[in-house]
């Protein structure tokens, strides 16, 4: 596997990240806005570079965006996503249920949150533009409901996601734009085997 430079993707990266996160998760899990201001610094750090991405977690789709699990907690206390929009690829209007973090790792991407408003359109907030490198936050008590797109036109646009739980298998909502009314989501992942964290043998 390699990185978009072609070299062998430095996977120590991700396996640090994951073991920062699970000592967060031990330490801030009861603690939501605690646990979200230091989880967006660690992931700020993660997506600093762009050399640890195997280049399967990173293949666009033609149609549809595109979510590959590249970890999950044993105990599902938080899940680690590479979501890859190809050009003009986006979201439906969608919650969460459970904290979530979305850092840009290439690429741009367009952040619409929603109000929703019962028997009534989602009220859209104005948008955001969230270039390489920026983290955002959602959860149920900061706001939940948002759409994201790739900001570009002509090529995909990748951002790694840590959620509160194993977002593939969560109950969750999508929204119907015009008349706001839910329907049950349960996302999936688009991969059957997630990133190898431990082959050391070469540091061996
Ligand atoms: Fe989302």
């Amino acid at each position: 596997m390699s990185t978009p430079n072609g070299s062998t993707p430095n996977i120590d990266r991700l396996r640090g990240f994951i073991g920062d996160f699970t000592r967060l998760v031990e330490r801030l899990g009861g603690n939501e806005p605690a646990l979200l201001a230091e989880g967006r610094t660690l992931l700020a750090g993660l997506i600093a570079a762009d050399d640890w991405l195997p280049d399967a977690y990173a293949q666009p789709d033609p149609v549809h965006y595109r979510q590959y699990l590249l970890h999950c907690d044993p105990f599902e206390r938080f899940s680690v996503v590479s979501f890859v929009w190809g050009p003009g690829q986006r979201t439906p209007i969608h919650d969460h249920t459970v904290w979530g973090l979305v850092g840009v790792l290439r690429g741009s991407e367009v952040s619409q949150r929603y109000d929703l408003r019962p028997g009534e359109p989602p009220l859209a907030h104005p948008t955001e533009i969230l270039p390489t490198g920026a983290v955002e936050a959602v959860s149920p008590t900061i706001g939940d409901v948002h759409a994201i797109s790739n900001a570009l036109a002509d090529r995909p646009s990748i951002s790694i996601h840590v959620y509160g739980g194993n977002i593939g298998a969560v109950r969750r909502s999508v929204f119907d734009p015009q008349t706001g009314q839910p329907k049950l989501f349960i996302s999936g992942y688009a991969n059957a085997a997630v990133p190898n964290l431990w082959d050391r043998s070469k540091a061996a």
